[in-house]
């Protein structure tokens, strides 16, 4: 789009408090070097980890998210018409995403509402009322099949190989209510299994890998006191589709080295589990 439009194009990323640790810095840094897109971050994290107070379904969580996403985006188009107007250019009329045919299956229900399996943040009912038209090229395809399309493009290897982000980031990993306390613990937990898994040389046979933060106590002891603390679940999936796909067999060796750092070092976690669940019947995410 940068290339087609130039300076028409602005790239917005939104920090809606749920992102990965050090994410958003990561991602401006990513595109500026590798693509030469100077991406503005507008912090609106306060807003939406305000919204998410109390809520704990998990279709209440990504329709507040997907709302709130809108809202901001009108909002900074708003501020871009305003300084294009004292430059003499036009409105904003556009919102480009990267919506993929996955988000568009299983957030249309066929069959009533019962029937949709997740709202895709970015997806139908949620976008209806929005004012910018939306522009989505990857919308018919595959995951695989827009990486193949990224290098056609050209695009360095490092993005085209990005595990899939969902848009409600880690908000869908802490199950239950979303405070800033648990946004801390699965960041922590979730760097290390990432880390770790790249140390091993696993990032690229993986299809996504992410730590949850699961809404119970467990008992424990360190040294030799009791601990009452929290349970981190791994997910770590094979798949081309993201349709179906069967959970990844770890090398034991890599997951005891994960779950003992995550264990000494985040704090608030007195137990590791791996999720042994192949989508169907489980999704990849929790939530
Ligand atoms: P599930 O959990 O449905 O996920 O098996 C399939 C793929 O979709 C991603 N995902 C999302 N991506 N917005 C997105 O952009 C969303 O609301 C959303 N929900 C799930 C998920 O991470 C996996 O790659």
């Amino acid at each position: 789009m940068k290339e087609a439009i130039g300076d028409r194009f602005h790239a917005v990323l939104v920090d809606n408090g749920v992102m990965r640790l050090n994410e958003c810095q990561t991602v401006k840094k990513q595109l500026g070097d590798h693509l030469g897109i100077n991406l503005k971050v507008v912090d609106a994290s306060d807003k939406f980890l305000d919204r998410l107070k109390g809520v704990t379904d998990p279709e209440k969580k990504r329709k507040i998210i997907g709302n709130t996403f809108i809202e901001v985006f009108e909002s900074e188009a708003a501020k871009i018409d305003l300084e294009n107007k004292e430059s003499g250019h036009g409105n904003i009329e556009y919102l480009l995403q990267g919506t993929l045919y996955p988000d568009v299956i299983e957030s249309i229900s066929f069959k009533g509402p019962s029937a949709t399996i997740k709202t895709h943040h970015n997806v139908g009912g949620l976008t209806k009322n929005m004012k910018l038209k939306l522009i989505e090229p990857l919308r018919e395809l595959f995951k695989d099949e827009v990486r193949e399309l990224g290098k056609i493009l050209s695009i360095d290897e490092d993005l085209i190989w990005r595990h899939p982000f969902p848009g409600p980031g880690i908000a869908i990993r802490i199950l239950g209510e979303v405070t800033p306390s648990q946004v801390a613990i699965v960041r922590a937990a979730d760097h290390i299994f990432i880390e770790e898994i790249k140390k091993a040389g696993l990032y690229r046979k993986i299809s996504q890998a992410y730590a949850a933060l699961l809404p119970v106590k467990a008992v424990g002891v360190m040294g030799d006191k009791r601990t009452y603390e929290q349970v981190i679940a791994l997910r770590a999936v094979e798949t081309t589709d993201f349709m179906t796909a069967d959970w990844f067999p770890f090398p034991y060796d890599v997951l005891k080295r994960i779950s003992n750092r995550i264990i000494n070092e985040v704090k608030g976690v007195n137990r590791v589990v791996y999720d042994v669940s192949s989508k169907p019947p489980a999704t990849i995410e929790w939530e």
